[in-house]
């Protein structure tokens, strides 16, 4: 046989093979110690040199092009018909991306007051001494600004210490009646521990109408809380004072279901508008009347979720973030 009667045959053997024993049989046939091919190849040396040379090219060539032809096959049979393939074995888990836990809470928190028909509300975390404490009826050195301390931009701006300056800037450009949710990050000039962050979350809430009074408050309020965290829980109001508003309160939960701790815990502030804020928003303080409430997304979260340190929330550790 002739080099391109090898390469035919050997070529059609090659793609007709049907697994991996028929397959060695042909590259044993066609490039065994004992094949044509082979006997060619050694026999080059007996050729009179120029003749050597050409046929030594074409043998060669024919050998590589068997040897490739032979190596895609084998792959097939082994990665498709002989695949050792274990199908007991569990598959590969997939990691799903997922909300962080003051997401969670926060749509939460944002589901139950949007069912009692309140809006979301944004504003800047950038804001001016105005918003933050001038027009909440915190002018220049009063002492409640010590509560607030903040970071201060140098065009005098500041870091918002608290939502409740959008609560001014939503009146300036809203008539009552109305019900507002406000989320948003906060600052405060603060060493860190375990239940205090330079930064974290809060949502304000805010009603205003012509009659809207304490017992909507109330109502409100413990029908957030209870949906949240359950009927097992008890309020307590506590008076407090916040220069924004006028009664003031504190509200203070405790959990009673079995498992929980009996300890009363401070949720969150809340009150009557003041009438200096509603001058601020040039409402006549005769014919409105509203409340407002502040309340920490962390603190709940953490209540929620038994977190025992605030700073986890911002650590970027994935080892905290994947429980929720
Ligand atoms: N802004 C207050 C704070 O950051 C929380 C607060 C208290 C908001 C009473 C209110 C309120 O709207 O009525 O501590």
């Amino acid at each position: 046989m002739n080099l391109d009667e090898i390469r035919g045959k050997a070529v059609w053997e090659i793609k007709g093979a049907r697994n991996a024993e028929e397959l060695e049989a042909v590259r044993v046939k066609y490039l065994g110690r004992k094949s044509e091919l082979t006997g060619v190849l050694r026999s080059l040396k007996n050729l009179p040199l120029p003749e050597r040379k050409e046929r030594s090219v074409l043998a060669n060539a024919l050998k590589r092009e068997l040897t490739g032809l032979l190596q895609e096959r084998a792959r097939e049979f082994s990665t498709v018909r002989g695949a050792r393939v274990d199908v007991t074995r569990p598959g590969e888990r997939l990691r799903v991306g997922h909300l962080h836990p003051l997401s969670l809470m926060y749509r939460r928190v944002r589901d139950i007051f949007s069912s009692m028909n309140f809006s979301v509300v944004d504003g800047p975390e950038i804001e001016t001494d105005y918003y933050n404490f001038e027009a909440l009826n915190m002018p220049a050195d009063h002492p409640a600004r010590d509560l607030w301390d903040t970071f201060w931009l140098a065009d005098g701006r500041l870091l918002r210490t608290h939502t409740s300056p959008v609560q001014v800037r939503y009146m300036e450009t809203h008539e009552p009646p109305f019900q507002i949710i406000v989320p948003g990050r906060v600052y405060r000039y603060e060493a860190t521990d375990a239940s205090h962050e330079y930064n974290f979350y809060q949502v304000e809430g805010l009603m205003v109408g012509e009659d809207v009074s304490f017992a909507h408050l109330k109502y409100v309020i413990e029908t957030f809380l209870r949906r949240l965290f359950g009927t097992g829980v008890a309020f307590r109001f506590r008076p407090s004072y916040f220069p924004f508003t006028e009664p003031s309160v504190e509200v203070d939960i405790r959990r009673t279901g079995k498992g929980t701790s009996s300890k009363w815990l401070e949720l969150m502030g809340a009150g009557m508008v003041h009438r200096n804020v509603f001058d601020a928003a040039r409402y006549n303080p005769r014919d409105i009347q509203g409340f407002a409430f502040g309340v920490g997304l962390d603190r709940l979260a953490m209540i929620q979720y038994h977190i025992p340190d605030i700073r986890l929330f911002y650590s970027g550790d994935l080892r905290f973030t994947r429980q929720f």
